[in-house]
């Protein structure tokens, strides 16, 4: 769309043939898109389906090599834990099974939170939570998902132990993938990854490969319509009050203008087991910058610059739910909201944990504005899939003041009380410098 801006804005200032030519040129582009999204039903499940497609049609081919062989195998074990770790784990399978240059065969999730025991594990399919086709095709080239019923022998499988504790190094795990991309090894069509469960592998991967995988992750189209609803109903009661003169004289002092609220997100961890684990990791760390107790939550988003009102989805916990106390105490002009108050909370109590997680993770995702906390892993994989869309748009300084989509991480201080402004480091070599929490956060 930009580009039909500065078209029509040259042909305003008398561009000249040559570019009223590509204009034109853009144009029709433009018209074959609207007329392609007229005639194939959209799929609402995502945001930004044609976007993707352009971004892959235009980026694609160039940038990945020939791609990884497609009858050599890799297996995993079923990916457990939380929505971020499952995420990780996924994607740290991937870049393993890309290493040793074969496709991963489409692994099991988890939809329910691992309690230890194993028939809780409830394994859901990836392609029950993401498009398994969409997936190859953004990530064609780099990374690819195949089926069990690809295989041609599944006897021809050799297993690979994983070890565990502090013997096992990176380095020495690193020299076991080289040898099992070499050699006899490498003739076995199947390897199967045994061991303990896939997140505690060690990271060999630079940031720059993960968000690679984490951008072919779309979630499938009944999960992506859920999403979708939940962000409407925010978007349109945030419409409802920026038509309210009041809140919208604080805004902008220009009363007449219509606007909508911007909807912040906020990642609340507040829940009593994160505060007794972040108490531990203050000690351990010798740092306050970890744990904000609700009063500092509340008292830092209010005091982010520039933003006088705005409608707070608060992403909060399952069980936090019943107790009214976190809608209390926000300054005038932030109007806080979670799912009951919206009256989504029958859309998530629908699924299970994982796919309510996946859902809530759109929604902070789509958020004008998110805060979150650098020392969570939830709110550390929005804040980088956040930082990915800034590059995409081209963006110079991500942490200027106009940019789309900014994030903060309320647990640091930045400035006037506000939280502190977050962008993800991409140069960083490995996943490990934002996956376990940092207060280095880049801006
Ligand atoms: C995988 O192997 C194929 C065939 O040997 C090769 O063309 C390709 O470049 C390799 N891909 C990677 C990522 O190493
Ligand atoms: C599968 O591989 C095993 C071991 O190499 C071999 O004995 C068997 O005949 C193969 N089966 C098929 C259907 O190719
Ligand atoms: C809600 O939580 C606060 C502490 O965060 C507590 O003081 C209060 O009693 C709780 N209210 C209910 C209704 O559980
Ligand atoms: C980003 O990470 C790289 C590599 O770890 C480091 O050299 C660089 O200083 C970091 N940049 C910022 C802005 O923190």
């Amino acid at each position: 769309m930009e580009v039909l801006f500065n078209c029509k804005l040259s042909q305003l200032m008398g561009g000249g043939a040559v570019r009223s030519l590509a204009c034109k040129c853009v144009f029709l582009l433009v018209a074959v898109l609207i007329l392609r999204a007229l005639l194939i039903p959209p799929s609402p499940g995502f945001g930004g389906v044609e976007w993707s497609n352009l971004v892959y049609i235009n980026n694609n081919p160039p940038s990945f090599g020939y791609g990884v062989r497609q009858d050599k195998f890799l297996e995993v074990p079923q990916i457990v834990w939380g929505l971020n770790n499952q995420k990780i784990a996924f994607a740290r399978a991937c870049l393993t099974a890309r290493m040793l240059n074969r496709t991963l065969l489409m692994p099991s999730l988890s939809a329910s939170l691992f309690y230890k025991k194993i028939d809780l594990l409830q394994p859901i399919s990836f392609d029950k939570v993401f498009q398994f086709d969409k997936f190859n095709a953004m990530c064609s080239g780099f990374v690819h998902l195949g089926l069990y019923a690809d295989l041609l022998n599944r006897t021809r499988v050799l297993e690979m132990q994983k070890g565990s504790g502090r013997k096992w190094t990176v380095q020495r795990d690193l020299d076991q993938l080289r040898q099992h991309s070499q050699g006899e090894f490498d003739d076995h069509e199947v390897i199967r990854i045994v061991g303990k469960n896939p997140f505690l592998w060690h990271d060999h991967w630079p940031v720059k490969d993960y968000a690679k995988v984490f951008e072919c992750l779309v979630l499938i189209d009944e999960i992506g319509q859920e999403a979708d609803r939940v962000v409407s109903r925010i978007r349109a009661i945030g419409r409802e009050i920026g038509s309210n003169s009041e809140l919208v004289e604080l805004e902008n002092d220009r009363p007449s203008i219509f606007q909508p609220l911007p909807y912040v997100a906020v990642h609340m961890r507040v829940e009593i087991d994160w505060m007794i684990h972040c108490k531990k990791l203050e000690q351990r760390l010798n740092t306050n910058q970890i744990c904000s107790s609700k009063k500092e939550i509340m008292e830092r988003v209010g005091n982010i610059k520039g933003l006088k009102t705005s409608l707070v989805y608060l992403a909060v916990a399952d069980k936090l739910l019943q107790n009214s106390s976190i809608l209390e105490g926000w300054e005038e002009g932030f109007l806080p909201y979670e799912k009951k108050k919206l009256g989504v909370d029958g859309i998530y109590k629908k699924y299970p944990y994982l796919i309510q997680s996946a859902i809530d993770y759109e929604v902070c995702l789509r958020a004008d504005i998110f805060v979150g906390n650098s020392f969570s892993t939830f709110s550390s994989l929005i804040v980088l899939e956040r930082t990915q869309k800034m590059i995409r748009t081209g963006v110079n300084n991500m942490c200027g003041t106009d940019v789309r989509w900014p994030s903060y991480a309320y647990n640091i201080a930045g400035e006037s009380n506000g939280p502190m402004r977050w962008v993800t480091n991409m140069s960083h070599s490995s996943l490990q410098e934002i996956s376990y929490g940092t207060n280095h956060i880049s801006c």
